[in-house]
């Protein structure tokens, strides 16, 4: 069989997997007993040995409409087919557009404009450069100072690791939160927070930031958190479900005031510094406005809404099996904290995450010695039952 048989085969199995340095992977344990996936469809999962494994974390928060999407799968062909890539700066591409004014009427109040990148990490930079720059564009560039929240995640580019703590409120350019918190451990905003810190902002003149990198396209059961809340942003950041994980896409849409600061120079200036090769790919656009669609025509934010009661039941089951020490769910999401072993944080969570995919046929994701669960949003009832029942199981395994 040649190389490139072999990778198109289902069932292709690496022999040699040590060339591949894993992200946030412990790469040796991982390489001693690999969870390899090579095929999905709908809410599974298939591992290399052809075992079908039930996908309680929608891949990593992505996979909202499911996998394998008959109509995501053809608008990325046929798009591959008309157009494969067109530069991004000083040259468009109709979708470009299409996907900006879908992704624009989606979100809250006057938040109209989208800038596109490609992951969450590079929507984050994004959205604190355009804060920086607005704020310089209106003459305070000592509005410098970017604030995050403790066990805030804004993925792993400068910016979003150097949002820091509290300073003097006249330097603080902006402020970044996630609606809920997800690779953190699913943390929900407590009640009347977000809208205190709108009040905060305004008072002082500071964009507010909502990064939706997780909470938007559905998975608090609305397009956008910031609905869920009743508190609009000045800019929100996405990713991950704008494709529903099938092309990487981020961006950051911003308030009309926000983008008209920037449109005061002569005409052929650009306005922004900011850019990537691949903002807006023909592909990604393609795979998001298919995405958006299925979205709309299946009503999966409605389902998520619809869902919520009956998987926070669900995961409340699990209260009082030993380790459990705290549960929390919003949304289509739940946090089941568990306690850590003597011997090592972590390490209960993660031979949950190995039993889970080894053992019990379950895609689970964890952080710390928390367990982190987001089906995609096709879940059914059934499988609600079912995620939370082998979830059980694993956490009566590794007591
Ligand atoms: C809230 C939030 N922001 C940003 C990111 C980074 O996204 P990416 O991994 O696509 O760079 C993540 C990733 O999980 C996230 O949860």
């Amino acid at each position: 069989m040649s190389l490139s048989e072999a990778r198109l085969s289902a069932d292709a199995r690496p022999n040699d997997l040590e060339a591949y340095w894993m992200p946030f992977t412990p790469n040796r344990a991982f390489k001693k007993a690999p969870r390899l996936i090579t095929r999905a469809k709908g809410m599974y999962y298939y591992a290399a040995d052809g075992r079908a494994v039930l996908d309680a974390a929608a891949g990593m928060w992505c996979c909202n409409a499911g996998h394998g999407r008959e109509e995501i799968v053809t608008a990325i062909k046929r798009q591959a087919e008309e157009l494969d890539y067109a530069p991004a700066f000083q040259f468009g591409h109709p979708y470009a557009f299409e996907l900006a004014s879908r992704v624009a009427a989606l979100a809250p109040g006057d938040l109209d404009h989208v800038f596109f990148c490609n992951s969450g990490s590079e929507a984050v930079d994004t959205a604190l450069k355009i804060a920086l720059a607005y704020h310089h564009a209106r003459g305070e560039g000592a509005r410098t100072r970017l604030i995050g929240r403790e066990r805030g995640y804004h993925g792993v580019g400068f910016g979003g690791i150097s949002v820091g703590g509290i300073v003097n409120n006249r330097k603080i350019a902006a402020v970044i939160v996630e609606p809920m918190a997800g690779s953190t451990g699913v943390l929900p905003a407590p009640k009347g927070y977000l809208q205190r810190l709108r009040a905060i902002c305004d008072k002082y003149g500071i964009l507010l930031i909502f990064d939706e990198v997780i909470t938007g396209f559905g998975r608090l059961g609305f397009a956008f958190a910031a609905e869920r809340y009743g508190v609009v942003p000045d800019i929100i950041t996405f990713a991950k479900g704008i494709t529903s994980g099938t092309v990487p896409m981020g961006g950051a849409i911003v308030r009309a005031p926000v983008y008209q600061a920037f449109m005061a120079g002569p005409e052929h200036v650009i306005e922004l510094f900011h850019g990537y090769t691949y903002s807006a790919h023909p592909l990604a656009c393609a795979a998001g406005l298919a995405t958006l669609d299925l979205y709309g025509r299946e009503k999966l934010f409605e389902r998520a809404r619809a869902l919520e009661p009956k998987f926070a039941d669900a995961a409340m089951t699990l209260r009082g099996l030993p380790g459990v020490l705290d549960i929390r769910t919003v949304g289509l999401v739940a946090g089941i904290d568990l306690a850590s072993k003597p011997d090592g944080f972590g390490k209960r969570a993660y031979a949950a995450m190995d039993k889970a995919f080894h053992e019990h046929g379950l895609m689970i994701r964890v952080t710390g010695d928390a367990i982190a669960l987001s089906p995609p949003l096709i879940v059914s009832e059934d499988e609600i039952g079912e995620i939370f029942g082998k979830v059980g199981k694993v956490i009566e395994a590794v007591r």
